[in-house]
C-alpha cells in the first residue's frame, strides 16, 4: 500500500481545521482579507443562500480590460436574474441525457490515450500527461467545437488562471498583471473562433450561442467569449485532478481496486467519495450582501466569505469518521460541485469522464501503483488539492 499521499502543507491545514471547527468555525483571515467558513452546515448556507451571499466578486478584483471582457458572459460570477438567463442558454448542452450521448466518444478518447501508452511499452508513466490532463480537455474542446490540436493552449490558460499564480491572484494588482497575457491570448483566440463561426454555417455550441436570443436581443461577442472561457477553464483542470485524486485513493486503500474490478457499479460512489475526501477545488468564495451572522460571528456587508471545501467535507458533525475513505457512505452529500443555483453545470460530464477513465485503466492494466521512489509534487493546498504530476508503475 502506498501513501498517505498528503503534502505537509495540506496536513498542517487539515490539522488546524480540526481544532478550528470546534473553537472558531467562522474566522477572519487577515492575510487573505477573507472570512473563512469551516463547518459543513454553515458552508451549505453560505454557498446556497444567493440572496445574502453574492457570486459577484468584482469589488475585490482589480479593474482590467481583459478581465472585464471575459467577465461579461461569465455567469458563474453573476447573480439573479442574469445568472439564470445566461445559464439557461447552455443547460441543454450539459444534461445527463446529452452527456450520456457523449459516452461512446469519451470511451474512445480514453482508449486511444491508454493504447498509445501501452504501445510505447513504458512501465512508468506520468498519469497526468498520459490520461488525466488530455481526456477532459479533448472532450471539452470537441463539445465546444474548438480544434483539439490547440489543447496545449487550453491547459496553459487554465493553469495560468487557477494554479500558476495562485487562485487568489485574481484579488491583487500583481496577480491580475501576471495572468493578463494569458487572459488576453485566450480572449483573442476565442473571439476569433466566434468570428469564424459567424462567417460560416458550422453547427455546434458556438453557433447556438450566436443564434440565441435573450430578452429579444442577441448576445454580443464579449458575452459569448465569457461563456466559452468559463466552460473552457472550469471543466478540465478540475476533472483531471479528480482523476488523479482517485488514483491516489486507490493506491492508499489496498483491496479497493479488487472490489471495484469485481463490481463496476461501485465506481460512481467511489468517485463521489474521492470528491469528498479530496475535493480538487479548495475554496468557494462569495460576497456578503448584508451584515449577516454565521456560526456565531457577525460578517459585515461587503466582506469576502470563503467556504473551505477541505474543512466542510471533513466536518465530523456531517460525516461519520470523516478521515476514513469509505465508498459505502450513506450520506455522501459532498460540496465539491457546489450547491444551489450555481451547482456545477459540468458535473454529469465530469462524473462520466472519471468513471470511463478508471474503467479503461482497469481493462488494460492488471495493476497500477503510485511510484514509490519518486517524490510527489503537490499544488499549493490553497489553490488546488492534488498533484502536478503522478508517476505510476503499470503492470500489464
Ligand atoms: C460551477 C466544481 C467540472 C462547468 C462549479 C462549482 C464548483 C465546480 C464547486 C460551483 C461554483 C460556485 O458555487 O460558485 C467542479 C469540479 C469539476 C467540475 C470539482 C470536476 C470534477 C466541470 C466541467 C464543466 C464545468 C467538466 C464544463 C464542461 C461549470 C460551470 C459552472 C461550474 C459552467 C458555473 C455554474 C453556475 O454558476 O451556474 N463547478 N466543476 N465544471 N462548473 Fe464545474
Amino acid at each position: 500500500m502506498g501513501g498517505p499521499h498528503v503534502s505537509p502543507a495540506l496536513r498542517a491545514m487539515m490539522d488546524d481545521y480540526v481544532h478550528a471547527r470546534v473553537h472558531e468555525p467562522v474566522r477572519f483571515d487577515e492575510k487573505a482579507n477573507r472570512w473563512e467558513v469551516l463547518r459543513y452546515a454553515d458552508g451549505v448556507r453560505v454557498i446556497s443562500d444567493f440572496e445574502v451571499f453574492s457570486n459577484d466578486l468584482s469589488a475585490f478584483i482589480p479593474d482590467h480590460e481583459e478581465l472585464r471582457n471575459f467577465s461579461k458572459g461569465n455567469f458563474q460570477a453573476m447573480d439573479e436574474p442574469r445568472h439564470k438567463e445566461l445559464r439557461g442558454l447552455v443547460t441543454q448542452g450539459f444534461t445527463p441525457k446529452f452527456v450520456q450521448s457523449l459516452v461512446p466518444r469519451v470511451e474512445q478518447v480514453a482508449a486511444e490515450l491508454l493504447d498509445a501508452t501501452l504501445e510505447r511499452g513504458q512501465e512508468r508513466v506520468d498519469m497526468v500527461s498520459e490520461l488525466a490532463a488530455p481526456l477532459p480537455v479533448i472532450v471539452i474542446a470537441e463539445v465546444m467545437g474548438l480544434p483539439v490540436a490547440d489543447r496545449h493552449l487550453f491547459r496553459k490558460w487554465a493553469d495560468a488562471l487557477l494554479v500558476d499564480n495562485g487562485v487568489d491572484a485574481l484579488f491583487s494588482e500583481e496577480g491580475v498583471a501576471a495572468m493578463a497575457p494569458s487572459i488576453r491570448e485566450m480572449n483573442q483566440y476565442l473571439l476569433s473562433h466566434v468570428d469564424s463561426y459567424r462567417r460560416s454555417s458550422k453547427d455546434g455550441l458556438i453557433r447556438d450561442l450566436l443564434d440565441a436570443e435573450l430578452n429579444g436581443r442577441k448576445l454580443d461577442d464579449f458575452e459569448i467569449l465569457g461563456f466559452l472561457a468559463l466552460l473552457l477553464i472550469a471543466g478540465h483542470l478540475t476533472t483531471s485532478t479528480v482523476l488523479t485524486n482517485a488514483l491516489l485513493c486507490l493506491d492508499e486503500n489496498p483491496g479497493l481496486a479488487k472490489e471495484l474490478r469485481a463490481d463496476r457499479t461501485l465506481l460512481p460512489p467511489m468517485i463521489e467519495e474521492v470528491m469528498r475526501y479530496r475535493s480538487p477545488l479548495v475554496w468557494i468564495n462569495r460576497c456578503a450582501l448584508t451584515d449577516v451572522e454565521v456560526g456565531g460571528r457577525r460578517i459585515p456587508k461587503g466582506a469576502l466569505v470563503g467556504t473551505s471545501l477541505i474543512s466542510t467535507m471533513r466536518d465530523e458533525a456531517e460525516f461519520a469518521q470523516p478521515d476514513v475513505f469509505d465508498i459505502h457512505r450513506k450520506q455522501a452529500r459532498h460540496l465539491a460541485f457546489g450547491k444551489g443555483i450555481h451547482f456545477c453545470l459540468g458535473a454529469p460530464l465530469a462524473r462520466q469522464e472519471a468513471r470511463i477513465a478508471l474503467t479503461a485503466l482497469f481493462e488494460r492494466f492488471e495493476d497500477f501503483r503510485v511510484a514509490e521512489d519518486e517524490e510527489l509534487v503537490y499544488h499549493d493546498p490553497n489553490d488546488m488539492n492534488g498533484t502536478k504530476k503522478l508517476p505510476m508503475d503499470l503492470v500489464r
